[in-house]
This record gives C-alpha cells, sequence and structure tokens, in this order.
C-alpha cells in the first residue's frame, strides 16, 4: 500500500470530467487500497480519483467517526446520482485539495446512488446526513466541480487566490 500524493487546487486535472471505469483490474484494486490508506492518513472522509491524478471514476469514502465501533470503507466505480430529495441539507464542506478552508454548502439532504463494486457487481444505496454530503462531494469532483464552485464567485476568487499563495511558497520549500 502507498499514500498517494493528493492534487491541490488550482490543478487543471481537478477540473476535468473524467473516464468511467471500463473493466476492474488489480491496477484498480491496487488505486483503491491506496487512495482509502491516503484518506484515512489525511485524513478525511472522502476522495476522488482526480485528487490522485487519475481520471477515472472513481471515489471512497467513510463517514463512520472515529470514535465509532468499526469503520465502513467504501469504494464506488462510476457512482450515479440516481434521485435526490427535494429536502435541502446545508454542511460546513471541506476539500483534502484546499485544504484549511471551509464553507456552507446547500445539497439534496438524501440522495439514491448506483455504482459498481470492486467486484464488478451493480449495488444501490440511499444515503443521508453527512454521508449524502459526502457522496454528492466526491461525484462533484468526477465531474470536474469542487465545493468552492458552488460558492459566490468572490468568496471562490479569494480561496483560490490563497491557495495558489500556498502552492506558490509549497514549490519554493
Ligand atoms: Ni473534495
Amino acid at each position: 500500500m502507498t499514500l498517494r500524493n493528493i492534487i491541490l487546487h488550482p490543478d487543471p486535472r481537478l477540473k476535468t470530467i473524467c473516464k468511467p471505469v471500463a473493466a476492474v483490474s488489480d491496477d484498480l484494486r491496487r488505486l483503491a487500497d491506496d487512495m482509502l490508506a491516503t484518506m484515512y492518513d489525511a485524513p478525511g472522509i472522502g476522495l476522488a480519483a482526480p485528487q490522485v491524478g487519475v481520471l477515472s471514476r472513481m471515489i471512497v469514502m467513510d463517514c463512520i467517526k472515529e470514535d465509532a465501533a468499526a469503520a465502513r470503507p467504501m469504494v464506488l466505480l462510476n457512482p450515479e446520482i440516481v434521485w435526490s430529495s427535494e429536502e435541502l441539507n446545508v454542511y460546513e464542506e471541506g476539500c483534502l485539495s484546499i485544504p484549511d478552508h471551509f464553507a456552507d454548502v446547500e445539497r439534496p439532504a438524501q440522495v439514491t446512488i448506483r455504482w459498481l463494486g470492486l467486484d464488478g457487481k451493480p449495488e444501490e444505496e440511499r444515503f443521508d446526513g453527512l454521508w449524502a454530503t459526502c457522496v454528492q462531494h466526491e461525484i462533484d469532483h468526477l465531474n470536474g466541480r469542487l465545493f468552492i464552485d458552488h460558492l459566490g464567485p468572490i468568496k471562490r476568487q479569494m480561496i483560490t487566490r490563497k491557495m495558489e499563495k500556498l502552492k506558490r511558497e509549497k514549490a519554493r520549500a
């Protein structure tokens, strides 16, 4: 297992519409393990393949709180939102590609997601609460969309400028 490097915003790879996963391979299973390890290490509750530079429709997540009994690592290939509630919910979101920035984002409170598991079998499940927010945030990543794209232009540009500065400082270090 290898921890992968998380790409920081702004980066064209984070603005790309990712390609569907065509087949489950050993490489893909390795990537899923690496992404879960990278997510837990960060620590975070979700990670999308483009954030580690792989432009494929794959996400991992685990929204179980650390102090809860058992983890629930999930790997979703080609996830699709097949139903969203009219009821909305606001969560303060963050992103491993935009560290130290948080903002309220409004999204459907419940969603039904269809995806392929690592065994190649179709799955479907309804998510709510933090899981619903997280899965929508991660699917956004597969469509080149970040949580700051849900904010107004002034807030978005402010965060982007701070991130550009952070990346310049990192490059010099
Ligand atoms: Ni994110």
